[in-house]
């Protein structure tokens, strides 16, 4: 990379300058034909919040009125999920820390907090007293037939924890926090393996926790290691770390972080550690959550440590920066990311509105910001 992360950061904002004049619709999810409207999802995807946080760290850079208006409109369009009460899903963390937190923490508005309050408590309400963990999905007989995911835990979670953290602090009332911290904790030890990588699926026995199966979700095949899921965890658990000081968070950050590391090379990050050399899929969304996750380890640790991770995110950006299109030919910047591995060719080396999101949020960290939800000082 010839640039500075200053001049990095600047491209980034030119591009998304005009991009928002372009895209007039909150939730896009990817590009078909270097068009956003070309590649409609519905509204309830997990994915609806990141164009309007996007639209939040712009306004926060730029103090622009464009994107707060479309920042506003993508949280009153991810609102309706909760409203019309379909398809919710333990996303909620994702869906709300993006647009209503952003909004009151940026703009200081009060009906957002109430709403993602009600989000928070949703998502508490998604949790197994008994089993210990936060069921991920409902069931859906019309993609999954009669397979039940009642029991089904997913490694992302740890993202959506930080919606019940700020829900604690903000309430002062610690159910968010307790319910958040005893999910995390299943997570270690039913999901982290004792050489750093994770499970992406768990399926509990909903009435007694014991550990009935870990299908392979988004990833390669049971027992792999699915990147993004990786990512997630030494994201998920730093911040778990930021809200609560537990050493073990940080410690268990540090461990996948470790094996992400070990399994990295300079060219591409995979979709999954253990998929085959060929076809060489890569998923550049997991490069830029992972940068962010590692960024955030460094908050907490100085010296050499610190360095070594400083080395690990110039790599990592280094690759994100050769997958970047600056040009008008597409909206999305971050080209080259992945769904999932065994979904076919359309849901892979595409752009994904989580990678600009990460990218951005990492060259803010890099340029001395922080993230978009955590409150300001
Ligand atoms: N949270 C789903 C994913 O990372 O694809």
């Amino acid at each position: 990379m010839n640039i500075s992360y200053s001049e990095f950061l600047e491209k980034v904002k030119d591009k998304l300058s005009w991009v928002a004049d372009e895209v007039d619709f909150v939730y896009p999810y990817s590009t078909i034909d270097g068009l956003y409207k070309n590649c409609k999802v519905t509204y309830h995807s997990w994915t609806a919040g990141f164009y309007g946080g996007i639209m939040w760290y712009m306004y926060r850079l730029t103090k622009d009125d464009k994107y707060k208006k479309t920042g506003k409109a993508s949280g009153d369009n991810v609102d309706r999920v909760l409203k019309e009460f379909i398809e919710i899903s333990h996303d909620l963390g994702f869906q709300f820390l993006c647009t209503a937190v952003a909004e009151n923490i940026i703009d200081g508005d009060e009906t957002a907090k109430n709403r993602a309050i009600r989000a928070a408590t949703l998502l508490a309400g998604r949790f197994n007293p008994v089993a210990k963990y936060i069921r991920a999905w409902d069931d859906n007989p019309y993609i999954d037939g009669d397979v039940s995911k009642k029991g089904y835990a997913i490694i992302d979670c740890m993202m959506n924890l930080p919606l019940l953290y700020w829900a604690s602090n903000e309430t002062e009332d610690p159910r968010f926090r307790q319910i958040a911290n005893i999910h995390a904790d299943t997570v270690i030890k039913h999901f982290i393996r004792p050489d750093g990588s994770s499970n992406h699926i768990v399926d509990f026995d909903s009435e007694t926790g014991d550990v009935v199966a870990t299908p392979a979700g988004q990833g390669y095949a049971v027992g792999s290691a699915w990147t993004r899921g990786q990512a997630w965890a030494i994201y998920g658990f730093a911040m778990a770390y930021h809200y609560t000081g537990k050493q073990e968070y940080l410690d268990t950050a540090k461990r996948v972080a470790g094996y992400f590391i070990d399994h990295m090379n300079e060219e591409y990050i995979p979709i999954d550690f253990a998929q085959p050399k060929e076809p060489a899929y890569q998923d550049t969304s997991a490069a830029a959550i992972c940068a962010c996750g590692l960024l955030e380890i460094m908050k907490y640790v100085s010296g050499d440590e610190k360095e070594f991770y400083g080395k690990c995110v110039d790599r990592l950006m280094n690759i994100l920066y050769n997958n970047c299109d600056f040009t008008k030919d597409d909206q999305a910047i971050l080209q080259n990311c992945s769904g999932m591995y065994h979904c076919g060719q359309d849901n892979i080396h595409i752009p994904l509105i989580y990678g600009d999101f990460y990218l951005l949020e990492a060259l803010i960290r890099l340029n001395g910001g922080d993230v978009l939800f955590y409150t300001e000082d």
